[in-house]
């Protein structure tokens, strides 16, 4: 098999935009996944929300999420001309609300935290929201109305993602990656030059890049201290149908806490409802269960009382992947040939604009730009004893 430029192990959302990005610069790229497409994004909400979810002291992640959320109409829209694909990406805000006062005053404090980083919120009071969203539970206390936090659904993404890859010469190794190849002889030391399938065979190239999420780390071959431990941190959802009748049920994402849970509500074009989700540590598992379900529908029944009488479509569960800070990897490693897109936690669906372009400049160019510069994996480097 001839070398490519750049190889990708892992056909998720994220290792796709990287390739797709990565061949738009004239690079050849293959991929290795047993099932491009497939991962996290099948399950994601695919709520699109810097603002909305900031947290505290997380001011650089805040700034990777606001530029992938700037880039997300124009990277879509690209995607929908080269492949007739839909997206689903909807321009509809969002709406955080306080089911108590200890909630209020959280949101009150966010608000104020939007304000002095210069982020757009509008503080609005119960009425007002349910003004908004006259389906909200009458106890709602008050919210805050994001207009530029929207979403796009990751099914639909991934599709369209895989066509442009194709459409691009992209070539897919429909198998799983069993060992890391490294060049021990070079005379400037140990270096990535590919991967050993499971069938067999070898595929090398310039760069791979790893992409697995939270398998990243355990690929046969990574020599210690390359990557860290990537957790995988199980979120149960669940998906409804609005029926016509319904329409519109909700128009934009909803979302709050309750009992301490992050819990939210993106309501689709096509009539789909997707409420989410559990965060579970329980290794790589993704067991629906009668608890996690029950957990989210008695919840997102005390913020909109009205989904009861919606019909259940699907339950299902994916493996958000945690890097030790929750932030993600991006660039290269301490391993010559390796790159990481991988780490993305919460934010995958977001990131995947701004991580496909920061690496294919990065493997176009060998310049990392300054935006991955909180985030490259050397952050995390443990010297291994020789
Ligand atoms: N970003 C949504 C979640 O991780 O549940």
């Amino acid at each position: 098999m001839a070398p490519t430029d750049v190889l990708v192990i892992g056909g998720g959302i994220i290792g796709l935009g990287v390739a797709w990005r990565t061949a738009q610069r004239g690079l050849s790229v293959a991929v290795v996944d047993p099932s491009p497409g497939g991962g996290a994004a099948q399950v994601a909400a695919g709520m699109l929300a810097p603002v909305t979810e900031l947290q505290y002291g997380e001011e650089p992640l805040l700034r990777l999420g606001v530029a992938s959320n700037e880039r997300y109409g124009a990277f879509a829209a690209e995607l929908t001309e080269l492949t007739g694909l839909d997206t689903g990406y909807r321009r509809t805000g969002t709406l955080a609300v306080a089911l108590d006062s200890d909630d209020r005053e959280e949101l009150r404090e966010l608000h104020a935290f939007h304000g002095r980083l210069g982020l757009e919120s509008q503080w609005l009071t119960g009425r007002e929201c349910r003004r908004l969203e006259p389906m909200l539970a009458p106890g709602v206390r008050g919210g805050l109305h994001v207009a530029e936090d929207h979403q796009v659904d990751g099914r639909r993404l991934a599709a369209a993602l895989v066509a442009a890859c194709k459409l691009l010469g992209v070539a897919f190794h429909r198998t799983q990656a069993a060992e890391l190849l490294v060049d021990r002889d070079g005379a400037d030391g140990d270096r990535a030059i590919g991967v050993r399938l499971l069938t067999g065979e070898q595929l090398t190239a310039g760069r791979t890049v790893l992409a697995a999420g939270s398998r990243s780390h355990l690929l046969p071959g990574l020599p210690d201290g390359v990557l860290p431990a990537i957790r995988p941190v199980k979120g149960q959802v669940v998906r409804l149908r609005i029926p016509k009748l319904y329409a519109p049920f909700l128009s934009r994402n909803v979302r709050a806490v309750v009992r301490g849970q992050h819990l939210y509500l993106v309501p689709r074009a096509d009539g789909e409802l997707v409420i989410g989700a559990t965060t579970e540590e329980m290794g790589h598992d993704t067991t629906v269960t009668a608890g996690g379900v029950y957990e989210l529908l008695r919840d997102a029944h005390e913020l909109v009382p009205g989904i009861t009488e919606l019909p259940l479509v699907e339950t299902g569960a994916g493996l958000r992947p945690g890097s030790p800070d929750n932030a993600p990897l991006l660039g290269p490693t301490a391993l010559p040939g390796l790159a990481a897109a991988t780490g993305h936690y919460r934010n995958g669906v977001l990131l995947t604009p701004v991580t496909a372009d920061l690496l294919a400049d990065y493997l176009a160019t060998g310049e990392l730009s300054p935006l991955a510069a909180d985030f490259t994996p050397d952050r995390f480097r443990t010297e291994v004893p020789a």
